[in-house]
């Protein structure tokens, strides 16, 4: 076997510096797709069939559809229509987009799993609907998802790596470039796979912690 860490070594801080790419990459679809996912989740448990209708085939579609299809999709073909886009947008377009169909069926799943005396409770109250789906239902939904949600978290920086493909300058990508320059692959990608395990095992720990102390308050 032939391992030779020292060519690696001038790259590093070029490798880490996607660290933060990888991260604010991951941040901004993450917010996208709770935000959209929880929209999305509300549409589906809607009295009105046509929001729900919208809903369901919004989730069908970006979860039948490979990523990097859509990826693609977002980056290479929206030129043909006059749109001017940089990969960085484009992808996370694309993660956030996708994320938002997962999110909606982990929170509408949470929202449905919450008692049914609570609506009724609320209702009896005459709470109106939107404090009784923000103060009531969806806190308690909250609760129960976070570990499917950590496990969207989870997903969605582990694929981020195939942002690389659309030359956005992710972990992954700066690897490639390493790798290419150095002639050596086996290092700088047992590398940046360091990194993305100490990433997820964070973003493990964080929920735990959540859940413990969302435990608490019960
Ligand atoms: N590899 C899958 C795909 O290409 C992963 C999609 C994961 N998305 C997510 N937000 N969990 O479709």
């Amino acid at each position: 076997m032939d391992l030779d860490f020292s060519q690696l070594v001038p790259h590093i801080p070029y490798i880490l510096r996607g660290v933060i790419v990888t991260l604010q990459f991951v941040s901004v679809s993450l917010i996208i797709g709770l935000v959209l996912g929880v929209l999305l989740s509300i549409m589906k448990i809607s009295r009105f069939t046509l929001l729900k209708w919208i809903a369901d085939a919004y989730t069908s579609v970006f979860r039948g559809t490979p990523l990097i299809l859509q990826l693609s999709l977002f980056y290479f073909a929206t030129p043909q229509f006059g749109i001017d886009i940089t990969p960085y947008q484009a992808g996370v377009l694309a993660f956030g987009l996708n994320s938002s169909a997962y999110v909606s069926e982990i929170i509408r799943a949470g929202i449905q799993a919450v008692d049914k005396g609570q609506t009724e409770a609320a209702q009896a109250l005459g709470v109106p609907y939107r404090s009784m789906m923000l103060k009531v239902i969806l806190p308690q939904a909250f609760k129960n998802i976070l570990p499917a949600l950590f496990n969207e978290f989870i997903n969605l920086t582990k694929e981020s790596a195939i942002v690389s493909t659309i030359a956005v300058a992710d972990l992954m990508r700066r690897a490639q470039i390493v790798n290419a320059g150095i002639f050596r692959y086996f290092e700088s990608l047992l590398f940046v796979g360091l990194i993305y395990y100490l990433l997820v095992m964070g973003l493990t720990i964080i929920g735990r912690i959540l859940e413990r102390r969302l435990k608490r308050s019960d």
